[in-house]
């Protein structure tokens, strides 16, 4: 996929690994709408020609409005990439219900409807990359609302992917293992437990962006290593 001049979508662009595909997209050519919660985020990371779209996804009817927004904004949208998510630890009883309705809401329902709107207004020949991880192949205790939230998403992901192929759009979906973002340090709930050193999140970001370049159509945990 050549991306000078494509116009791609990416949320959790304010975050470790979303502002590195960002700033690789754009360093290719891309033009990019960005979003998140927080504009002032978003404005910060001074991403040349960017489109700011500040949403919290929770909503209902925020992933569609979002995909609207940025096909109408460039009039052409050629890629999704979807890099928000929130996480949240500790044993599977214990987790209030707010916490596991927020988790399902973010990590689940928002990329679901992400993924669905998107998929009528990709583009031929665009994609649509989804980042679940490495947990969506093989779920670990004390996350296990996330696990299930990623595990979700991973499969929802893989089933649209023929009728987005009649469409001429790649879906993929992204499961790097555990990457030294910080992710863990924003919990919504709950204390990671000690884990060992992660992936280089720009190692990361650089594979996820080599992915869409060059037309793969997994990236499963074993593409990261
Ligand atoms: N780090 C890892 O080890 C790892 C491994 C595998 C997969 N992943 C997945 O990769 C994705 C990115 O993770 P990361 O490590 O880069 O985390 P991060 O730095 O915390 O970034 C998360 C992003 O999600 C956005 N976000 C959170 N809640 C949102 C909401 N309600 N509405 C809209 N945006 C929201 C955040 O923006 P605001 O807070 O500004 O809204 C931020 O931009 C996540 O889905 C994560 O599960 C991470």
């Amino acid at each position: 996929m050549e991306l000078a001049g494509k116009h791609f979508l990416v949320t959790g662009a304010s975050g470790a690994l979303g502002s590195r595909i960002t700033a690789r997209l754009v360093d290719a050519g891309a033009t990019v709408t960005i979003s998140g919660r927080s504009e002032d985020a978003l404005s910060a990371l001074g991403v040349d020609g960017a489109h700011v779209v500040a949403a919290d996804l929770a909503h209902p009817g925020a992933p569609e409005d979002l995909v609207v927004q940025a096909t109408s904004h460039v009039g052409h949208l050629d890629g999704v990439v979807i890099a928000s998510g929130v996480v949240a630890f500790g044993p599977a009883a214990e987790v209030d219900d707010d916490t596991v309705d927020d988790l399902l809401l973010v990590d689940l329902l928002a990329p679901l409807r992400l993924v669905r709107s998107a998929l009528t207004r990709v583009e031929a020949g665009g994609v649509i990359l989804s980042i679940s991880g490495v947990i969506a192949e093989k779920p670990v205790g004390g996350m296990a609302a996330y696990c299930a939230a990623k595990a979700g998403i991973s499969a929802f992901v893989e089933a649209v992917r023929p009728e987005a192929r009649r469409r001429k759009v790649r879906v993929v979906d992204a499961r790097p293992p555990h990457t030294e973002t910080g992710l863990a340090t924003r919990a919504i709930s709950g204390t990671a437990p000690s884990m060992p050193t992660g992936l280089d999140p720009d190692d990361v970001a650089a594979r996820i962006v080599a992915a869409i370049v060059d037309d793969e159509k997994e990236l499963p945990s074993s593409a990261f290593s």
